[in-house]
């Protein structure tokens, strides 16, 4: 038996494949805690009402101790009245043979209207995490939307490409995911990310005398940073359950802290390390106190600043080919 008030948690296309594992590990308290009762709230569009209320039906049968209320609406005042977790899902996914920059067109309107919603409607301590790509301009675009809130409260989610960077480490080293510190994924949720492990350790060692660089260059580099179009490939569809994973990851450690470890998100830059103040960049940063902070007085090489240049670019153009959109 749980004593707290439930706290509301939006979760947007919650017809759509991520919102069908992302709901049950909300349901389960792995974001905010397993003594937290939670409501949750599943926005979709019209057409995809009825397969949300079905997901809201097994969501019910799973006997969940800690959902104390669902709501299914197609209406975004309501999806976000008094929110205080939104994950911005619902979206295009890709296909074969696209960059998840073509997706902008069709989805950025979307973060339009919801970035509004959120400024009107949702608690003012609101955490926002987009999922939807492209992740780092859908949030860019939320934020701007929602002149009332801090931009610090829209994130975009790099915390997968986080987490496949360290399964790719694990497997050519032996050590566990967890075992390794220090690592960040720069830049943008895109082909042209730099997984970084300049500054990595594992075991207080440093992560490049286990590995060999042509290695670095050649096969991880490429591997974690096309990850998502191999899993498309492969499985026929985009990564879901791997999406969800890193999404209650991300939001569990911006609510509990990351106990002083680096973690990738994508968060408003303060102009550091080249990257143009307010991009939504992939960073190093820790979360402590309820908020994420970049983890500053990095030294980087120019062979670093170069892989970082390029994908800070791509946000730059993605911001120019929105700029209506951006107040
Ligand atoms: P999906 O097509 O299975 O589901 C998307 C759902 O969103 C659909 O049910 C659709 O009806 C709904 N939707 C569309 N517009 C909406 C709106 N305005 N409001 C509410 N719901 C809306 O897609 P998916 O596999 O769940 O992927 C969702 C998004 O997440 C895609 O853009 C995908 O590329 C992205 N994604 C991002 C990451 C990441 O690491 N950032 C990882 C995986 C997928
Ligand atoms: C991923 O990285 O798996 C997602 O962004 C989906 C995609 O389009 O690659």
């Amino acid at each position: 038996m749980t004593a707290a008030n439930p706290v509301k948690i939006t979760v947007t296309g919650a017809a759509g494949n991520i919102a069908y594992s992302l709901l049950w590990r909300i349901a389960n308290g792995d974001v905010y805690g397993k003594d937290q009762p939670v409501e949750l709230a599943l926005l979709e569009i019209e057409s995809a009402l009825d397969g949300a209320k079905g997901v809201a039906m097994e969501l019910l049968d799973s006997a969940f101790p800690l959902v104390r209320k669902i709501t299914v609406t197609a209406d975004p005042k309501e999806a976000f009245d008094g929110t205080k977790a939104a994950f911005l899902v619902g979206a295009m996914p890709r296909t074969k043979g696209m960059e998840r920059a073509d997706l902008l067109n069709a989805n950025a309107k979307i973060f339009t209207e919801q970035g509004r919603a959120i400024n009107d409607y949702a608690a003012r301590d609101v955490r926002v995490l987009v999922v939807g790509n492209p992740a780092n301009t859908n949030a860019l675009i939320a934020a701007n939307n929602a002149p009332d809130l801090n931009p610090s409260q829209f994130n975009g989610m790099m915390r997968l490409d986080h987490n496949r960077a360290l399964a790719q480490l694990a497997g050519k080293t032996g050590h566990n995911t967890d075992e390794f510190t220090r690592f960040v994924v720069w830049g943008n949720h895109s082909a042209s990310q730099f997984p970084d492990v300049a500054f990595a350790e594992v075991d207080g060692r440093p992560v490049a005398d286990l590995i060999d660089d042509r290695w670095y260059a050649e096969d991880f580099i490429p591997t974690v940073a096309n990850r998502g179009a191999e899993i498309i490939e492969v499985r026929g569809k985009s990564s879901a359950a791997s999406a969800a994973s890193a999404a209650v990851d991300h939001m569990h450690d911006w609510i509990h802290g990351s106990d002083g470890q680096w973690r990738t998100a994508a968060i408003p830059s303060d102009g550091s390390y080249g990257i143009d103040e307010g991009l939504i960049a992939g960073l190093p940063t820790i979360a402590k106190d309820g908020t994420w902070e970049i983890v500053h007085g990095l030294e980087l090489t120019e062979a670093q600043k170069e892989r970082i240049e390029a994908s800070v670019q791509e946000l730059r153009d993605e911001r120019a080919a929105v700029a209506d959109l951006l107040k």
